[in-house]
């Protein structure tokens, strides 16, 4: 099964898509979480996509395409994967369906989970990353035992650099500008749309999300 995460930034699809590819048995493979890792590494992708991320803008497509075709033929993905943030332009959406196509494979469903924007400025905020394992938490609905240190790992956890609300409310315009538009772009392809509530608690989204999918 390959799946899309749809929905602007903070709506959820990083900690939808980790639960969703337990339960689905297979993996979240995510371009934010790639790109974020090269910039901590310091690798000649996180130097060029560093700038755009910080700013709240896309990474451009000629950095981004490489990358796409790279996880999609990686043997994790060979039977299938959820697409967590991207494609994020009509380019990416194309990429993602030749290379798809290729495989014998299509998109099966995307998945659009929506939030109003003031709930999202103010989850941005409270979001707490492991440094570590990169378990996601938030300080206001889903905080740790204990204060600043991962449950799991016991990794340090931190803010985005992204996260401060000016820069949310840019990449919620960037969202709007240039992702959005790909819901009408696969609704014409014949893409099975499921438009999925993001403003209740996590395991109610999940829930949804399941009953859309027949799971
Ligand atoms: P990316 O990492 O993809 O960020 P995003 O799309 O902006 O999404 P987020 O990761 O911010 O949010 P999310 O929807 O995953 O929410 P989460 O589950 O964490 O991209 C970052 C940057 O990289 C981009 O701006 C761009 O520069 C670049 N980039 C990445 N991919 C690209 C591409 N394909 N092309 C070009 N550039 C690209 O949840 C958010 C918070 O809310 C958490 O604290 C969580 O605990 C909490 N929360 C989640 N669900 C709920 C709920 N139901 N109730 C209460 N709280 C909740």
């Amino acid at each position: 099964m390959d799946l899309i995460l749809l929905g602007a930034p903070g709506a959820g699809k990083g900690t939808q898509g980790a639960i969703l590819a337990e339960r689905l048995g297979i993996p979240k493979i995510a371009t934010g979480d790639i790109l974020r890792d090269a910039v901590r590494r310091d690798t000649e992708l996180g130097r060029r996509a560093k700038a755009f991320m910080d700013a709240g803008e896309l990474v451009p497509d000629e950095i981004i395409l490489g990358l796409i075709r790279e996880v999609l033929a990686s043997p994790e993905a060979a039977d299938g994967a959820i697409l967590d943030g991207f494609p994020r332009t009509t380019a990416q959406a194309e990429a993602v369906g030749e290379l798809l196509n290729r495989l014998g494979r299509r998109i099966d469903a995307v998945i659009v989970i929506e939030v109003p924007g003031d709930t999202i400025v103010r989850r941005m905020s409270g979001r707490r990353t492991c440094s570590n394992c990169g378990r996601v938490y938030n300080v206001y609905t889903e905080p740790p035992e204990t204060e600043g240190v991962c449950d799991v790992c016991g990794g340090e956890l931190m803010q985005r650099s992204d996260d401060q609300e000016e820069t949310v409310r840019h990449r919620l315009q960037v969202y709007q500008s240039t992702t959005q538009p790909l819901v009408r772009f696969y609704e014409t392809g014949g893409v099975p749309i499921r438009r999925i509530p993001g403003d209740r608690p996590i395991a109610e989204v999940q829930e949804s999300i399941l009953r859309e999918l027949d799971h």
